[in-house]
């Protein structure tokens, strides 16, 4: 592929793997999926999206402006919504869900009318790898904790909501479905419908699919008067869909070799260094595995600026093309244009194999978020 680097290419072909398989738990567990776009948000796909999947979820207002490109459900949670935003949130959401009874009592009069209104509960069970990650680490300020539940004010209120995993296969969910049932299933008998949140990593070789879909139908069993199931994933979508592809800018020796691309943990792939983790690269091993071994480091003045340690069967050369896997997720929706380094090309490899260009970063673009 002749490709301008740096660049994300996301293949539809991996997309629609993906898809399929959320389609799979839809149909028969009679679950509704959102995409969510605080994960995956490459809106030149959804077209895609939306001939599999219920919707979308957004974080605020203006994820939920970009879920409202397409006539899906919209649903949004904000751990704080802003009095200058609430009405066109709940203009464009099918579900609103808040975070803390004081936010429920100052909104709910203005939304209630237009959308559905939900609450996020803390389920309290830890899972997720790191602290960072985990929604129910002590004095979390995400979901209300039971202690602070009040169940004399859900006049308005027709669903529940939690998030607590990252990352994880079925038996997390298991574990954190137990435990929000043991808090919160007594109310559940006047909702209508549940949101299992994200992190669940449906699309992942390894994933019991159909332990998930009998743990879905075992619950609407339980509660015969939930009319919708909802979850939520992000990286399910798009995991393993699309990649970084880098190129080899120089080489240097200081003690080891290094090569320096024109890509960045730091500004393309925060996670690797906020996970951390230490993305495969496309034809390299573990240091040492292949004959050479080399460092690869990103172009910004961060001295950590580092992908990772690698190692290849024939020596890397400047404008050698480097291929990060799974860089379809948090990463165009996190990345920065840390010391102007220009941000990747979004490219999409259509199922008929043509390529398009979905964005080109330009200075302007770089100029344009400051002042
Ligand atoms: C409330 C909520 N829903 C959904 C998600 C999506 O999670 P993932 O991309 O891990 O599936 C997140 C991720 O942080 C979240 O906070």
């Amino acid at each position: 592929m002749n490709i301008n680097t740096p660049a994300y290419v996301i293949e539809e072909k991996l997309l629609e793997k993906n898809l399929k398989v959320l389609d799979r738990v839809q149909k028969e567990a009679d679950a509704k999926i959102l995409v969510a776009l605080k994960g995956y948000a490459t809106w030149s796909t959804f077209d895609l999206l939306e001939k599999y999947l219920s919707g979308a979820t957004a974080s605020g207002l203006w994820e939920a402006k970009l879920a409202n490109m397409k006539p899906w459900e919209v649903h949004t949670y904000c751990p704080a919504f802003k009095d200058s935003e609430i009405d066109e949130v709940a203009d464009i959401s099918h579900t609103v869900v808040f975070n803390s009874f004081n936010q429920l009592e100052r909104f709910e009069n203005r939304v209630k009318d237009k959308s559905l209104i939900g609450l996020r509960v803390n389920p309290g069970v830890s899972s997720s790898p790191v602290p960072l990650y985990d929604p129910c680490a002590p004095f979390s300020r995400l979901g209300i904790p039971k202690v602070n539940f009040k169940a004399d004010k859900l006049k308005n209120v027709s669903g529940l909501h939690f998030h607590a995993l990252c990352e994880q296969l079925d038996d997390a969910l298991e574990r954190t479905l137990e435990g929000f049932e043991k808090l919160y299933g007594e109310y559940l008998k006047d909702m209508e419908w549940v949101n299992f949140g994200g992190g669940h990593h449906i699309t992942r070789e390894g994933y019991d699919v159909e332990h998930l879909i009998e743990m879905i139908k075992a619950f609407r069993s339980r509660y015969p008067n939930i009319k919708d199931v909802y979850l939520e994933p992000g990286e399910a979508v798009g995991l393993n869909a699309g990649y970084l592809v880098a190129e080899v800018l120089d080489i240097i020796d200081n003690g080891m070799k290094i090569a320096i691309l024109d890509t960045s943990a730091e500004a393309h792939m925060p996670d690797v260094l906020a996970m951390p983790y230490r993305p495969v690269v496309r034809g390299a091993g573990e240091p040492n595995e292949k004959k050479y071994t080399y460092r690869l480091g990103g172009v910004t003045c961060l001295a950590g600026d580092v992908i990772g340690d690698y190692s290849f069967d024939k020596p890397l050369e400047i404008g050698d093309k480097v291929i990060f896997e799974d860089m379809a997720i948090y990463t165009m929706v996190k990345n920065t244009a840390f010391n102007g380094i220009k941000l990747p090309d979004i490219i999409i490899k259509r199922k008929d194999g043509s390529i398009y260009k979905a964005r080109e970063f330009h200075y302007e673009d770089f100029k344009n978020r400051l002042s």
